[in-house]
């Protein structure tokens, strides 16, 4: 018997090592190595007949892509479509990360039944009856789309040749497993050679590959970070698990920006594409609240009205509290320390808790003048008429700072019936005419004079 070949690997970056050590010299994480059993012999992963060898593709640079997108599969899933920069492109390989219990194999699944191509889905996680169950809740009927459950890769491929799917999507791939390798199914040879012998199937076959990838605790995909830099496109599934929307990111994409988002409501009957997420981010109230505001954000591209809520009372106990929620807790102090300089209110004995609805997540500056008028309306118990709205970034001196596509902006506020929306006075707007009032600020104390 051959003797057994083992080698050594970081967990965390997928480095090899001939043998044991405490840490590892790429990413300088300790107790991270360890030993897997590696055996090559000789290589015959996928062999691809030559009668299915349409094209072969090569990554391309964003300005490089051909624009006519014509050779894109369409997913029938717009916003699926849009965060891959305008369908499926043939052998691509696709990796979609989320938390357990996101949606991911929901997502999937529903594509998969609507794709109007040939489709074989291999899940290594469920069995062909509980996906029949799922796709049942989402759409009873599709004539294209097959299930197969198995984790051995040479066995998948043995399918794939007698069905040539036009387009394949595996979950997940920290279940297959592939027989030249001898350590378990998600360890990391594992994960990189199986995903090696489907990159070298996709782009071989133009057929493209959408994998399913587990993350860990700290929101990274699960396995080696290769696994990343070996795919063409990397989507993230996020969003808050007792929320209902779920926001699909492109991470890395080769073939179009990774600006764009899709936005999705996790229903009872599947995921519902969101086509106006700015109308359900608001809440629809008749009275007016103190401590709401409405920022309008852009999220990628796509501006995004959505609502930010302040909660200040005095602190019972010595250390003031300051809790954020969707929102960075540093710039949230940040906006205090400017608060209490530049405008003179006292928040140092406050709690103050930030709360942006919807259970999504913000970096996007803009958002800033809206928290601070949230903050500045609870604390003075006044309410922010429900018609007005905010987009600015605040400065360390407490000026009012531009913020990029404003006019964007601007026209998404009027659309949904603001009358005014509050910007900085550095912005240059090249609006000719519209409906809303925009109101030009410099200063933090101006905001104080409009609001309280
Ligand atoms: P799932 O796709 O299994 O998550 P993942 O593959 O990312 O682990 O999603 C599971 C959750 O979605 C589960 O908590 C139930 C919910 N769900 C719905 O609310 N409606 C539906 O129609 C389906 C199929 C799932
Ligand atoms: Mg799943």
């Amino acid at each position: 018997m051959a003797k057994v070949k083992t080698a050594f690997f970081c967990q965390n970056c997928g480095t090899q090592y001939s043998k044991w050590q405490g840490q590892c010299t790429s990413c300088k994480q300790w107790n991270t190595i360890v030993e897997e059993v590696v055996q090559t012999p000789e290589k015959s992963d996928w062999k691809s007949p030559t009668s299915t060898v349409k094209q072969v593709s090569k990554p391309l640079k964003i300005n490089e892509i051909d624009s006519s997108q014509d050779i894109r599969l369409n997913s029938l899933d717009e916003e699926f479509n849009r965060v891959l920069g305008g369908g499926i492109v043939p052998g691509s390989m696709i990796l979609l990360g989320g938390e357990p219990g996101i949606g991911k194999s929901t997502l999937l699944l529903q594509i998969a039944l609507t794709l109007p191509y040939k489709t074989l889905y291999v899940s290594g996680e469920e069995s062909q009856k509980q996906i029949k169950m799922r796709a049942e809740r989402i759409q009873p009927n599709s004539d294209n789309c097959y299930i197969l459950t198995e984790t051995k890769t040479q066995n998948i491929f043995k399918q794939i040749e007698a069905l040539e799917p036009d387009i394949v999507i595996v979950d997940s791939i920290q279940t297959l497993h592939s027989d030249y390798i001898e350590s378990s199914s998600g360890s990391i040879s594992q994960i990189k050679e199986c995903t090696t012998e489907l990159i070298k199937f996709a782009k071989e076959t133009a057929t493209p590959v959408i994998l399913i990838g587990h993350i860990t605790k700290d929101g990274n995909i699960a396995g080696p970070k290769i696994l990343e830099h070996m795919v063409d496109t990397v989507l993230q599934f996020e969003g808050d698990r007792n929320h209902v929307f779920r926001i699909l990111r492109a991470h890395k994409n080769r073939f179009g920006s990774t600006n764009e988002l899709g936005i999705y409501e996790m229903q009872g009957s599947g995921l519902r594409e969101v086509n106006n997420p700015s109308e359900i981010l608001i809440s629809k109230k008749d009275e007016e609240l103190s401590g709401n505001a409405i920022a309008a954000t852009l999220e990628g591209v796509r501006p995004l009205l959505i609502e930010v809520q302040a909660l200040v009372s005095t602190a019972v106990y010595g250390t003031p509290q300051r809790s954020a929620t969707g929102f960075n807790a540093k710039r949230l102090n940040m906006l205090l320390a400017v608060l209490e300089k530049r405008a003179g209110f006292r928040l140092g004995a406050k709690d103050v808790f930030l709360n942006i609805t919807g259970g999504i997540t913000v970096d996007d500056p803009s958002i800033d003048l809206a928290v601070v008028a949230s903050i500045l309306s609870s604390n003075e118990d006044v309410a922010i008429p429900k018609d007005f709205c905010f987009a600015a970034e605040v400065g360390l001196s407490g000026e009012i700072r531009p913020v990029q596509r404003v006019e964007q902006r601007i026209l998404e506020a009027e659309k949904l019936g603001f009358s005014t929306i509050f910007v900085s006075k550095y912005n240059k707007i090249a609006l000719k005419k519209s409906n809303i009032k925009v109101q030009l600020i410099s200063k933090i104390e101006d905001l104080v004079g409009f609001i309280v």
